[in-house]
């Protein structure tokens, strides 16, 4: 028995065009073109070769009025007969998707993307429903689940019986893009795959929670960015970036104002005061070998004290010329610098890099707190969620930006034997990562320390997903090199355009389906499905904190005082809790 035994009631038409990847079909009659449903699959039989179809997609169903017919209809006198008689080409034209059959070498009935044949004129074209619908997409799914690396995301709509399955290793070798308006279910998509590669047993995901959302997933490791009043303590949940961690151009774009005319001055003086700090650190360690190869990037610790201590000298500084005493080389020259590094350092919001406690100045300390992040074989340590949600947001793409960083250098230092694959989750995108930069120094660090992941981090294992509500203000650069992209739905036009770029050309008649798809359901297209498809996306059995706030309800309920002068206190300490 053939494995798709079509009768004469799906047949849709027969080919009359073929482009390489695009398919005309013509089909006889109005009956037969009502069988055609854009987004609904169509088998091609090859005539010469049998058990063999190839599988395409419907992206347009035209019914053909010609000419004649037009005139005809602004005609009241002709008869009804004429118009019949003129011809009516029905047109449904076709995206092809992969190959369905027997594959001998395999010895069994597969699904592949590849087209190894291009149909030929005249061979017949069926619409897959129903039952032949139901053994593809069991074939499809089987052959998705095959693989051991599979992620089970959801059921196909057009069949949902058929469960959906991603390609694991596809899906985070070259990063993906998990797109919608608010409100859409990307968080929840999100908890959904987390969920999958927490079973893994050294799985290696790092989410940044800018609302945490994420906080109370059981399977997770929580850490957070200390706020302004738990400066003093030290716990494991804690992560504090001491100012050491910086490079050169983070350290720029906090202190230095490029448009002052000294800006100059101030990077090398700046700049040689750090180095004599980190060497002198080194030097006290006696770590040779360190200092052999330092470079002013390297995170040493080192005395900030000091090095404004020399600035100030500098600053001040008055020198015997040849007319009595005269003023220095570089005398007023610092003061702003001076102001601003004061001023920084005093700010409580900053004392995650400023005010952190005494041993995370430690020589070893970088290494504790990469371990926290990094770590994936101790007990649910292989989800770590860095909550970020009370960094200033002026500041949260540099802290962002700053924590990925060191994530990838890391990975890149670690021998190659050692290194084990790990993934960024980046959620709310759009905050750290816009697409429009320039002016601010601080936003543009974090977009190159993304933007180098994006384009090397393959080689060595740091994948990222992008989760964006927004995806037109988040940087192109990033965003194009997202391999696969799970699109939730997307109302705006301009964010929609955005994702279309993303997609390949010959599947751009499936985004048409973004505005009017269901909450949490995904159009999901890559090399990690097997067939472009919407997907109802499964929930998760944890749900993030993320929950639609249903308005009419609440406003139903009675409630409780609601205690604004705790808000206005939280907010003078910049903590909920
Ligand atoms: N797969 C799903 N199945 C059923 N309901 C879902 C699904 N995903 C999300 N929802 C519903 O939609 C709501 C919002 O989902 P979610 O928080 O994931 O949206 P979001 O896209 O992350 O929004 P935002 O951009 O604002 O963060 C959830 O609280 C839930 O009620
Ligand atoms: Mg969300």
């Amino acid at each position: 028995m053939a494995i798709l035994d079509f009768d004469i009631s799906s047949k849709l038409g027969t080919v009359r065009e073929v482009d390489t990847r695009k398919v005309s079909v013509l089909v006889e009659n109005d009956e037969d073109l009502k069988k055609a449903r854009v987004g609904q699959l169509v088998a091609i039989e090859l005539s010469g070769a049998s058990e063999i179809w190839l599988i395409s997609i419907i992206e347009k169903v035209i019914r053909f009025v010609g000419q004649h017919d037009i005139e005809n209809k602004n005609n009241d006198d002709k008869s009804d007969s004429d118009v019949l008689s003129e011809p009516v080409i029905n047109n449904v034209r076709l995206t092809l998707v992969g190959t369905f059959g027997w594959v001998a070498e395999k010895g069994k009935i597969t699904f592949t993307r590849s087209i190894s044949q291009v149909p030929g004129i005249t061979d017949n074209c069926f619409v897959l429903l129903g039952k032949q619908l139901e053994t593809f997409m069991s074939v499809l799914s089987a052959t998705g689940k095959k693989g051991e690396h599979s992620l089970e995301l959801g059921n196909y709509i057009i069949d949902e019986t058929a469960k959906a399955f991603l390609d694991g290793n596809k899906f985070f070798q070259r990063h993906a893009a998990i797109l919608g308006s608010t409100g859409s279910g990307k968080s929840w998509t999100v908890a959904s795959i987390l969920e999958q590669a927490a079973k893994l047993p050294t799985s290696n995901l790092i989410v940044f929670d800018l609302h945490g959302e994420y906080s109370n997933l059981s399977y997770t490791r929580r850490l957070r960015i200390p706020g302004p009043d738990e400066l003093d303590t030290s716990s494991d949940e804690l992560l504090y970036l001491p100012y050491w961690y910086l490079n050169a151009e983070e350290m720029q774009s906090m202190f230095i104002d490029r448009s002052e005319f000294s800006a100059h001055n101030q990077v090398m003086a700046f700049q040689d005061a750090v180095i004599d700090q980190k060497k002198n650190t080194l030097k006290i360690l006696g770590k040779k070998d360190v200092l052999n190869a330092f470079t002013l990037d390297s995170p040493v610790p080192f005395d900030l004290d000091k090095v404004i201590q020399t600035l100030n000298d500098m600053n001040e500084e008055m020198i015997q010329g040849t007319r009595g005493i005269k003023q220095g080389q570089f005398f007023g020259q610092f003061s702003r610098l001076l102001t601003r590094l004061k001023s920084r350092l005093s700010d409580k919001r900053y004392g995650f890099l400023f005010s952190a406690p005494k041993a995370e100045h430690d020589y070893n300390a970088m290494a504790r707190t990469v371990t926290k992040l990094m770590d994936y074989s101790t007990e649910n340590a292989q989800i770590k969620v860095i909550d970020f949600s009370e960094v200033p947001s002026d500041i949260l793409p540099i802290i962002v930006g700053l924590v990925a960083r060191i994530i990838y250098q890391v990975q890149f230092w670690t021998d190659h034997e050692k290194r084990r694959p790990l993934a960024l989750i980046c959620d709310e995108a759009h905050l750290y990562l816009p697409e429009k930069f320039g002016k601010n120094p601080i936003e543009t660090r974090a977009i190159e320390a993304f933007e180098r992941i994006a384009k090397e981090g393959r080689k060595y294992g740091v994948s990222l997903v992008i989760v964006s509500q927004r995806p037109s203000d988040v940087s192109t650069t990033i965003l194009s090199q997202c391999n696969n992209v799970i699109s939730l739905r997307l109302t705006n036009g301009a964010d929609r355009s955005t994702v279309s770029k993303l997609m390949p050309e010959s599947l751009e008649s499936l985004l048409e389906v973004l505005p009017i798809m269901d909450v949490g359901e995904g159009l999901v297209v890559g090399d990690a499905v097997l067939l472009p498809s919407r997907i109802r996306i499964n929930k998760p059995k944890e749900e993030p904190l993320s929950a639609t706030i249903d308005f009419w309800t609440e406003w139903m309920k009675e409630a409780e005082d609601p205690n604004f002068e705790k808000s206005i206190e939280n907010m003078r300490k910049q903590r909920r809790k």
